[in-house]
């Protein structure tokens, strides 16, 4: 059977599920052990002895203190104990997370993961294991927080939320043209640090999703973050998600930027239920889901510095576009790739700052045919 069809049928099933609340707690136990974003919350789960080692050092590194937790294990911040005291962020594996075996593959892909530079990706320094043989990774500290947080948090505008995220497609294409994916791209994995008084976007996390995906293949689970993984993460044979499936996670991280959690139609319950149904939900425009989302429409608008109005404006002039086309179910009618997103989000900030030159222009052109006028009104009256 052709990967299509077969994909085509788990669509339709999935869709009848999401129409069926009752269908849909009756379905089996999906070949799924991904963590929904509520899920995160770390306060209801017993503390994992195994996976909250009260190290002083770690391999070569002194830990000064947590950065936080997440499904694969737990960050901290820790400093080489060599001549040159370099600050990392050291992340510990669970030892549930996969093998040696897979371990060993990850050290061959590691070499190409290490070689990635750029501004905007975290870079990966080393890796290793413990005294326990538990694995671990060192990677660039980003001294910042997810990229939606610090956006709402300092209400940032529509332009600047824009700049942030083109830097990150751009840093996805770089990956891509170096034959890496992320495979869970997604806020949390975004940091916004600040340098030189400039707000500065970094990747985190690279390549950790295809040793999720590969120890997936030993345990038959498929890990990610359901609201930003596409579709053929789901259906497809292991080996077919290529880089326009990271194509799709920025396309749900612009969403995000530009209207927040507005629209989302699946209600909560269903969603803890089948967590990946999020993946097969078609979504309206964002200016739509804005329209819809009633009085909160007001609050998401002014929390990117604008009016209800002229939010909407923007979405409607070019962004939903953007956004539906990255974010579309279907992988042939998805934008191609992380710098073509980029190019567009790029065009649509140059587009916008013209108008505005424009717009200033016309006023100040009004206001000297105002002050004309007068004059020469005056000059009318004195004669
Ligand atoms: N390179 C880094 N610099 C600074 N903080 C980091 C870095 N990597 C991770 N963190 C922080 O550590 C915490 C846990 O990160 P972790 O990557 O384990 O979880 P996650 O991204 O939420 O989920 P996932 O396991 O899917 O990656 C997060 O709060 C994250 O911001
Ligand atoms: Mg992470």
């Amino acid at each position: 059977m052709t990967r299509p069809l077969r994909f085509a049928a788990l669509l339709s099933f999935l869709f009848a599920a999401a129409l069926m609340p009752a269908q849909a707690q009756a379905l089996p136990a999906p070949l799924l052990a991904a963590r929904s974003d509520e899920e995160h919350d770390p306060s209801p789960e017993p503390a994992d002895q195994t996976a909250t080692p009260r190290l002083a050092s770690i391999g070569p590194y002194r830990v000064l203190r947590e950065l936080g937790a997440g499904g694969m294990g737990r960050v901290y911040l820790a400093e080489s104990q060599g001549r040159i005291q370099r600050r990392v962020a050291l992340k510990v594996l669970n030892e549930a997370t996969f093998s040696p075996r897979l371990l060993a593959q990850f050290e061959v892909e590691a070499q190409a993961l290490a070689r990635i530079e750029h501004e905007h990706v975290a870079r990966l320094y080393e890796f290793g294991a413990d005294d326990n043989g538990r694995p671990w990774m060192a990677m660039e500290w980003v001294d910042g927080e997810p990229l939606t947080d610090y956006c709402d948090r300092r209400q940032l505008a529509l332009d600047e939320r824009l700049e942030l995220f083109a830097q990150v497609a751009r840093a996805v294409e770089h990956m891509h043209r170096r034959g890496v994916l992320h495979g869970d791209l997604k806020p949390a994995n975004i940091l916004v640090c600040e340098r030189d008084g400039r707000a500065v976007s970094k990747v985190i996390d690279l390549g950790l999703a295809r040793l999720k995906s590969a120890s997936g293949e030993e345990t038959d689970l498929v890990m990610g973050t359901p609201a930003y993984m596409a579709p053929e993460h789901f259906g497809a044979e292991p080996g077919s998600v290529d880089a326009r499936a990271d194509v799709f996670a920025l396309g749900v991280v612009l969403r995000e930027l530009l209207v927040g959690g507005a629209g989302h139609t699946l209600d909560s319950l269903r969603l803890a239920a089948a967590p990946w149904l999020a993946a097969f939900a078609p979504r309206a425009a964002p200016s739509e889901e804005l329209r819809q989302s009633g009085a909160k429409g007001g609050a998401l608008a002014r929390l990117r510095r604008s009016s209800l109005r002229g939010l909407q404006a923007r979405l409607e002039a070019g962004l939903d576009r953007v956004v539906q086309r990255a974010s579309a179910l279907r992988r042939d009618e998805r934008t191609a790739s992380a710098g073509e997103l980029a190019s567009e989000v790029e065009g649509e900030l140059a587009r916008h700052a013209r108008a505005q030159v424009l717009r200033r222009g016309a006023l100040a052109l009004g206001a000297a045919a105002t002050v004309g006028a007068g004059l020469a009104a005056g000059l009318a009256a004195l004669i």
